[in-house]
This record gives structure tokens, sequence and C-alpha cells, in this order.
């Protein structure tokens, strides 16, 4: 009686077409349901996978997985980028099982069938005597869309999926102003990495702008200065300094959050950046109703569907006794179900290619310091979601619906704001849930599909 076909009736009836903003606990941890998502949520979207800056050179690669499935990400000797389904078409060997590289070919350790970095299948041991009617344009390797928008990279498991462009949307605007603006962003050292037993979409949501959690799961850090208080902000009496946009793809769905936070005062503000690297953000880059946003915001956070989330914001510390400037922290980050309740996290720190290589290294101190597998900030966050997974694993489970009703009466009266050019529904507060809403609008959409 309580399935999970039951459970995405019971959203398709009450949160989608009722509004009521009532999710069942039991999506945070249930084999259906996971089994669900990553043939119709991560076969069909398009999931992040990386920065064209981690794969420069022709041959340069990385292995990225939606899912678990492993994809060699790839810079071909003609320049293309390639997502390779890492597995030989002989007897399915996993051929790389490095993290990166550079490579001209693959070789399988199996059997000795070899592919050069487009994923053509260039040598088979034996051809002439054993594998005559073997036709090698045939077996090359399996690969799947892939495409980038201001050096992200992502791919797509669906033939039939629209383009990245119009997938991205009214979502392009906001991208431009943390990858775009800055000019080429890249990583400092490669994506830290950890697996813990917590649902993915607790994280999606969470950075999908959860202002209210602020206060109390992230009280320490506040209290002891790691984050500018007024900055940080966890007053419910901050003034209207505050946006929150619900922004569309193309196709009319919601397909990302981006909550940004406005500087009160009128001086610049850069995302928190030092007054000396202002020099990275580049006027003529964006619109002017970009720059404007930029100029005074002091926090960015963001999820775009399904599973990359970032959070850029101003004036902090790796300790609050620190004689070291405040920075931003800068963590993007990839929330891939590797289970039911598992998540592995892949978590980069992306700097502007340009600034000073004191603020390069000062940035990743403070955001491994916050936001890193042991950071001070991601282990508030992480144990509570370990907690509501762990709620959610059992068969009474089933019968529990969880409230994100935050604003949901209030909802007009939350209004909308004024001189905002940016795309999207703004509204001028983050102290609402109608953010968390919209992801889990399209959650739904996508779940219900063809049912
Ligand atoms: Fe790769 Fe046999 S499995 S060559
Ligand atoms: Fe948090």
């Amino acid at each position: 009686r309580y399935g999970a076909r039951q459970i995405l009736t019971r959203m398709r009836k009450k949160f989608l077409e009722e509004e009521n903003g009532e999710i069942p606990l039991k999506v945070f941890n249930s084999e259906e349901i996971y089994e669900m998502e990553l043939r119709k949520i991560f076969s069909k979207n398009w999931v992040f996978l990386g920065l064209e800056s981690e794969i420069p050179e022709p041959g340069d690669y990385v292995v990225r997985y939606i899912g678990n499935d492993p994809f060699i990400v790839i810079r071909g000797s003609d320049g293309k980028l390639r997502a390779l389904f890492n597995s030989c078409r002989h007897r399915g060997t996993m051929l790389c099982i490095n993290d990166r590289g550079n490579a001209s070919t693959f070789m399988c350790p199996y059997h000795g069938w070899t592919y050069n970095n487009k994923g053509e299948l260039v040598g088979v041991p034996f051809k002439e005597k054993v594998f005559e009617r073997l036709d090698v344009r045939e077996w090359g390797l399996l690969q799947i869309r892939v495409d980038s928008y201001d050096g992200l990279v992502f791919g797509n498991m669906d033939e039939n999926a629209p383009d990245l462009q119009d997938y991205l949307g009214d979502f392009k605007w906001y991208l431009d102003l943390l990858f775009r603006a800055p000019g080429q962003m890249e990583p400092v050292g490669p994506p830290q990495r950890w697996t813990a037993d917590f649902d993915w979409k607790l994280g999606a949501e969470n950075f999908a702008e959860d202002r209210l959690h602020i206060a109390v799961v992230h009280r320490t850090l506040q209290s002891y200065g790691f984050v500018g208080k007024s900055r940080f902000g966890s007053g419910i009496e901050t003034p209207d300094d505050v946006t929150v946009n619900y922004v569309r793809g193309k196709d009319g769905l919601p397909v990302g959050c981006i909550g940004i936070r406005r500087s009160e005062r009128e001086t610049s503000s850069f995302l928190g950046y030092p007054r000396e690297e202002w020099k990275s953000f580049k006027e003529g880059s964006v619109s002017r109703g970009q720059w404007e946003v930029l100029r005074r915001a002091i926090n960015a956070v963001f999820t775009l569907f399904p599973n990359f989330s970032g959070l850029v914001s101003a004036d902090s510390t790796d300790s609050p006794f620190s004689e070291k400037p405040r920075v931003p922290f800068h963590t993007f980050r990839v929330w891939n179900p590797v289970g039911p309740g598992v998540t592995e996290v892949w978590m980069w720190t992306l700097v502007p290619s340009d600034s000073s290589p004191e603020f390069k290294k000062r940035v990743a101190e403070v955001t491994r310091a916050t936001f890193g597998a042991a950071g001070n900030a991601e282990m508030d966050d992480l144990p509570i979601w370990r907690r509501v997974t762990r709620a959610a694993k059992g068969v009474f489970a089933e019968r529990a619906n969880t409230a994100l009703k935050g604003g949901l009466r209030g909802v007009k009266d939350l209004g909308t704001c004024q001189e905002w050019e940016g795309p999207g529904l703004c509204r001028p507060t983050q102290f609402q849930e109608e953010s968390q809403r919209t992801f889990w609008t399209r959650w739904a959409l996508e779940m219900t599909k063809d049912e």
C-alpha cells in the first residue's frame, strides 16, 4: 500500500496539484525510489561532470560518475570534448582506474583491446587470426552527449533531451555571474570527495536556499567568528537585502534556484572579494543588469537541477584567531547518488584564473576549513542529513509526510523584487521555503512522468 508508486501518486496529487508543500519522508531512503531516480532523472537530464579548465590539453581526462556509471571525460586529440563510457567493449572491464591523467590511448588490461582518445577501437590482439569478423568501426567506446557552458561541462545520457543551452534556459543569466564575469574559473587542486549515508536530495534542497537552517545548525560558525556575522546573516529581522530566484529552462520547467544577498551599503562588493581582486571581474563580459547584481552581491547559493550546487560567501576565515585575510569561500559540488540514502559528494574550490596566487591559496584554505570534507560548516550539516536519512529507512516511515510549507500561505505577501533585471521569479526575502519547493516541483514532475 505504501510502495514507491503510492508515494509518487501522493506527491502528484498533493504536492503538485494541491500545492500542499508536503514531501513523503520515504523519498530520502528507498531502494525503489533510488532506482527510479537513476532512470528518470539522472539518465535524462544534463548532469555536471567537471570543468573545461580541468582538461585543457588534448588527451587530458578525468573520470566522473553519473550515479554508478563511470565516464572518461576527455579532450580528444582533435580538441573535442567527449564522455566515454569507461568500459571495454570486449568483456566490459573498466578501462581507466585513474582519477585523471593524459592519454593518447587506453589499453584494456584484460585482453589488450586498445582505444584512442576519441573512443575509437584501434587495436585488437590476434585480430586477423581470431576476430576475423569483428568490425572495429562498430566497437568503439560508448559515449553520452557532452556539452559545456561558461566552461562547465555537462553530460546527458538521453539522445532526445533538449540541448544544454535550452535546458539551462534562464539559469544561464545566473551562471554568467559566477562563471563568466570572473573570467575563466579554475579549480584549486582536484575535487575533494567523500561518501556518506545521506540522500542526495537533502544536499540539493539545502543549497536551493535553506536560509532557515543557518540560524540553528550554523550558529557556532557565527558565534565563533568563522563567518562575518552581519554578512552571513541569520537574523530573521534582516532587512530586504535579499533576493531569491526560481529560474526556468526554455521548456518552462523550473531548473534552478539561486539566492543572492545584496549589500545594504552602496559600496561595491563582488561576492566579498577583497578590493585588490575586483579586477578579476570584467565589466564588459556580462550585461549591465548582471553587473549591477554582482557589484552588490555578498553571497550566492544555488542548485541547478538535479545535483549541481554552489556557494560563494563573503568574509570568511579558517580560524577566528587567524591574522590572515578574510576571503569568500567557494564551494561547488555535485551530490552524486551512489545508493539508496548514500551520496558521494564532489567538491571543487574554484577561483578566477587571473586572481593572485595568495588569494587562490587563501580561498582554498578557507573553503577547506568551512566546506571541505571535515570543514566546520560541512560537519554542521552532514550529521543532520544523515539523521533525516536514518529516520526514513524503515516501514513506518512510509506513512510520514514532511512539511516544506514555509511561506506557503503567505507566498503572495512575499511580493516580488522591484527593479530586478534578472529572469525568474524574484522574492525580496529568503525566509520562506518556496525555493526548495521549486527543486521538489521539478523532481516530482520528472518522477511522475509517464506514470
Ligand atoms: Fe577488454 Fe577483453 S575485456 S580486452
Ligand atoms: Fe548548511
